[in-house]
């Protein structure tokens, strides 16, 4: 069974659990990041953030990639406003996924896992994926507690 690391990580927080959950899965690793980068200023992050939730638009991803040789794909994102960030939404809508094992992980400043996870329980309900329970990331102890489950 093959398996892959996808993460879109901001400010790097995500990108580091990716790398030490791809070692320790012998995963392949790569970035979902958006055509238009995002504001290093954090104040207009916010603004642009809140504005693609409030308008519901799935920014475009910068890249294609292709799953075909993956049966299981880590998928992560840092919790923006206690949810999924909308690239997320743009990445069910952009692949197809059917019949992959997707187990999604978060990192956060304090949320639990379980915030977010209703939005990716809901984006993911209609593309015939296997949605695993999902973790948070936010420590090397927490990411092995979940893999070692
Ligand atoms: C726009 C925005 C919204 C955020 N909302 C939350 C939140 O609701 N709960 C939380 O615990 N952290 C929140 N955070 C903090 C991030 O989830 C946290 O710093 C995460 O580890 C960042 O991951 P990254 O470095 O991979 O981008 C937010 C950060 C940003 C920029």
């Amino acid at each position: 069974m093959k398996s892959i690391v996808i993460y879109f990580s901001e400010s790097g927080n995500t990108k580091k659990a990716a790398q030490f959950i791809a070692q320790e899965t012998h995963s392949d690793i790569d970035e979902l990041k958006p055509t238009k980068p995002y504001p290093d200023n954090y104040d207009r992050l916010v603004e642009v953030s809140g504005d693609e939730i409030d308008n519901n638009i799935h920014p475009a991803i910068d890249k294609d990639f292709n799953f075909s040789d993956y049966n299981v794909i880590y998928l992560g994102y840092p919790t923006w406003y206690h949810q999924t960030p909308m690239i997320i939404n743009s990445f069910f809508d952009t692949y197809d996924l059917s019949n992959k094992t997707i187990i999604p992980f978060t990192t956060t400043y304090s949320s639990e896992f379980d915030e977010s996870k209703p939005f990716i329980e809901k984006i993911s309900a209609t593309r015939n994926v296997k949605l695993a329970t999902g973790f948070r990331a936010n420590s090397d102890t927490e990411i092995k507690k979940y893999l070692t489950k």
